[in-house]
């Protein structure tokens, strides 16, 4: 059961994971938009509204989308092809997977484009501060981003892609050759470039670094609000389910105690139950009905199974021989008393599911598969998935039990008893699927 609840309870995490895939996608989407603006700049250069060269703009263009399409690739390939455990989106270096390549791709598409990257460069910052990033991470941002800025200026000015305002520190006439434009790399033109050119941008890309770093901060304390507010609210959920729980076995105890018991055939079937359960889930058949949060709501309802024998007289319940058909028919009424008991407690309850699952294992957990139980004479699958894995457990705990009409039968001649009645009194498919935990079912049962 352990593992059941911790399933359950986990929700940190879930709240850190979806803001991580909803920053993917939004990334996702936002530099898709940016590669199509780019592709749009390509064809106005091919119209000749820009006058940036195609020899360069194309091998730009398709380099940047390469790059582009990397992450992409990545994501088919472990989804798609592979069917990668957790979808890559999911996976919180994911952020690197979109980041890197699309900043390189940005950035190779804005240096033969222009040299005004400065906008497009604030970009990174832009795409960091939808994730929660870490101290290290925003050195990284900062850095790429500063020294971005001096391989821009420089780069468009060697490649001659500079325009007329860059230029004119230098000499326009000597910038015609790219060996000229080397050879005017001096220490004061450099310095004027850097002075002139990389300092301002430098300083801007710096203020928005530490806007975008603040964002960041903003929704970090956010996010760990909800968390804590989450904790709060699932403290309380457990607190009141504990609650619950603890009242449900006790009452169930007391009525056991009525006809000898001592509680522990409450415990066992509950047990058996559970065992049942997290083996069906397993199966593709279950799998997604089976979910840790039906299991525990089916298992913390179990108990209750026989809530109903509250309404049988003594006489009947502690009765050493068999029962007449008449003090039978009484006894059958347990199933419905119980249900309605069941709708007493629990209609007004916040958690319907739970409700309907206690409410069909106190009322159906004697219907027979083949139709032959009470009280409704439900057959196959009309009886509820609840009640079909009750009547398994109650069954096979009878059988080993002593009871004031009959002795015990050993855990394995009862499974053996259990597997019979595949088909008849229990569901075929599920004592097949459980055959493989009959030693599980024996040592419950010690
Ligand atoms: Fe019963």
């Amino acid at each position: 059961m352990n593992k059941v609840k911790k399933d359950y309870w986990h929700y940190s995490d879930l709240v850190y994971q979806e803001a991580e895939i909803k920053a993917n996608r939004f990334n996702f989407t936002f530099t898709g938009a940016l590669i199509i603006l780019d592709i749009l700049i390509f064809v106005l250069s091919l119209l000749g509204v820009f006058t940036a060269p195609l020899a360069l703009v194309i091998p730009a263009c398709i380099i940047a989308a390469s790059l582009f399409i990397s992450p992409l690739l990545v994501w088919l390939i472990f989804d798609k092809f592979v069917k990668y455990k957790y979808s890559l989106l999911q996976w919180k270096e994911c952020k690197y997977l979109i980041y890197v390549p699309v900043y390189f791709a940005l950035l190779i598409v804005d240096i033969m484009l222009s040299q005004h990257a400065v906008l497009l460069i604030v970009i990174p910052p832009l795409m960091a501060a939808q994730y929660r990033f870490i101290r290290r991470d925003w050195w990284l941002i900062f850095i790429t981003t500063v020294v971005t800025i001096p391989i821009i200026i420089y780069g468009s000015f060697l490649f001659g892609l500079a325009d007329y305002n860059l230029l004119k520190t230098v000499n326009l006439e000597e910038a015609d050759s790219i060996a000229e434009r080397f050879n005017l790399f001096n220490a004061k033109r450099a310095v004027d470039l850097f002075l002139h050119h990389c300092l301002p941008r430098i300083f801007a890309i710096i203020a928005i670094d530490f806007l975008m770093a603040s964002i960041v901060q903003r929704n970090v304390n956010m996010l760990k609000k909800q968390v804590e507010l989450n904790n709060e609210v699932n403290d309380q959920i457990e607190k009141q389910n504990r609650l619950q729980t603890a009242v449900i076995e006790e009452l169930a105890s007391v009525i056991e105690t009525r006809d000898l018991g001592t509680g522990e055939h409450v415990r066992r079937t509950k047990l058996y139950v559970a065992l049942i359960c997290e083996r069906l889930a397993e199966e593709d058949k279950y799998k997604d009905i089976l979910t840790p949060e039906t299991i525990n709501k089916i298992v913390t309802a179990a108990p209750m199974h026989d809530i109903g024998k509250i309404a049988v007289s003594d006489t009947i319940l502690l009765k050493p021989g068999k029962l007449t058909d008449e003090e039978f028919n009484q006894m059958k009424v347990h199933s419905v008393k119980g249900g309605e008991m069941v709708k007493n407690f629990f209609k007004n309850f916040d958690d319907h599911d739970f409700y309907e699952e206690a409410y069909a294992i106190a009322t159906y957990h004697h219907e027979k598969w083949d139709g032959s139980g009470y009280p409704d004479g439900l057959k196959e699958e009309e009886i509820p998935l609840a009640a079909r894995i009750m009547a398994i457990a109650d069954v096979f705990d009878a059988l080993v039990s002593k009871r004031v009409y009959k002795e015990p039968i050993p855990a394995e001649e009862a499974f053996d008893v259990i597997v019979k009645e595949a088909g008849h009194h229990f569901d075929p498919e599920m004592i097949n699927i459980i055959k493989t935990i009959k030693d599980e079912f024996i040592n419950a049962s010690k």
